[in-house]
């Protein structure tokens, strides 16, 4: 299992040249005191959330939010138990482990398109979870408790996810189930992401620069930051809150909005001295795309099966190409 890099290459004390990225890809080291907005769900009226969130999505295209009701120790617990995951001995994961995207579960190690074949200094896991009757069968049996916090986090994070699209609905001014429509039972994965210590960051990337091909993604992260978003040309440091979810809107939000809530590219950076563990809910669900009777209309409409069929041809991380088959050319 060489080829995951939490087995054994973190402890190494060179980073191996086919994990090293091409110069103009590398992360800088500049940092700016800038964070993305916080929106507090318990902060005020209806009104005034849904306005915070829809200034922050223009603004940044990515949130945190507190005061979202999960259980603090239910979040906590997550964490731990998806990076303990990662950190079991080889022969415990090998059975997940492999390199076709069909699989699932799957465990398997990153790596760019084209010419750009660094590997990402990250291991994924994806894994469906909700309904948990559904799917409880495919959850690992170790670590011991994992099924566990699993089967009780999945209902509350899809909840969450329900939630804030219902709150977005609104700011939009579409009818309320608008997003999550009759597919608001609809399954949710869960990626986890191990991001090992890395004897040279200033080489290396968790995950290049790309944007989500989601409505909305949910990401739950440790106490290590990593995450970096694209803003007016600048990597800002998406840094950790006690207990928060970072909230970014993806490509599919972008097409049915025409435009108006961007898919903003993001990263993720290693680091030196600790391991990093993120967990992201992709939500795609979403039967009925907009882009109707915008002021000029800049989509054509999608069915979200359709438009994932034609983002998994896209063999690329560039936005602009990623986009272009969904514009209407004039
Ligand atoms: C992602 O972009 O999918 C994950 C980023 C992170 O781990 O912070
Ligand atoms: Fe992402």
């Amino acid at each position: 299992m060489e080829k995951l890099v939490s087995d054994g290459l973190s402890r190494g004390s060179v980073v191996p040249e086919t994990y090293i990225f091409p110069g103009e890809q590398r992360p800088n080291t500049v940092r700016t005191c800038e964070s993305i907005p916080v929106v507090d769900l318990q902060g005020g009226s209806e009104d005034e959330v849904v306005r915070e969130i829809l200034k922050a999505g223009k603004e940044y295209g990515f949130f945190q939010v507190i005061n979202h009701g999960i259980p603090e120790d239910l979040v906590n617990d997550m964490i731990s138990v998806a990076q303990e995951f990662f950190e079991m001995p080889a022969e415990n994961k090998a059975c997940y482990y492999s390199e076709d995207p069909r699989k699932e579960p799957r465990l398997f190690t990153g790596q760019g398109y084209g010419k750009e074949l660094s590997l990402y200094w990250r291991d994924c896991f994806i894994i469906s979870a909700y309904p948990v009757a559904k799917f409880e069968h495919l959850f690992p049996e170790k670590p011991d408790n994992l099924k566990e916090i699993m089967s009780k986090f999945a209902p509350e994070a899809k909840g969450l996810a329900a939630r804030l699209l219902r709150l977005i609905s609104i700011g939009l001014g579409l009818e309320e189930d608008y997003l999550t429509g009759n597919r608001s039972g609809g399954p949710v994965k869960m990626v986890f992401n191990y991001y090992p210590r890395c004897p040279d960051p200033s080489l290396t990337l968790g995950l290049p620069k790309h944007c989500d091909p989601n409505l909305i993604t949910l990401l739950l992260q440790g106490k290590v930051s990593g995450l970096q978003v694209l803003h007016d040309d600048r990597w800002v440091s998406v840094d950790p809150l006690p207990n928060a979810f970072v909230v970014n809107f993806g490509l599919l939000f972008e097409v049915v909005t025409n435009g108006l809530l961007k898919a903003v590219e993001h990263r993720a950076v290693t680091n030196h001295s600790l391991a990093r563990t993120s967990i992201a809910l992709p939500i795609r669900s979403a039967d009925a795309l907009l882009s109707k009777d915008n002021n000029p209309p800049l989509y054509g409409s999608f069915l979200f099966p359709e438009f994932f069929k034609i983002f998994a041809t896209k063999k690329t991380d560039d936005k602009e190409i990623m986009m272009e088959d969904f514009r209407i050319k004039g």
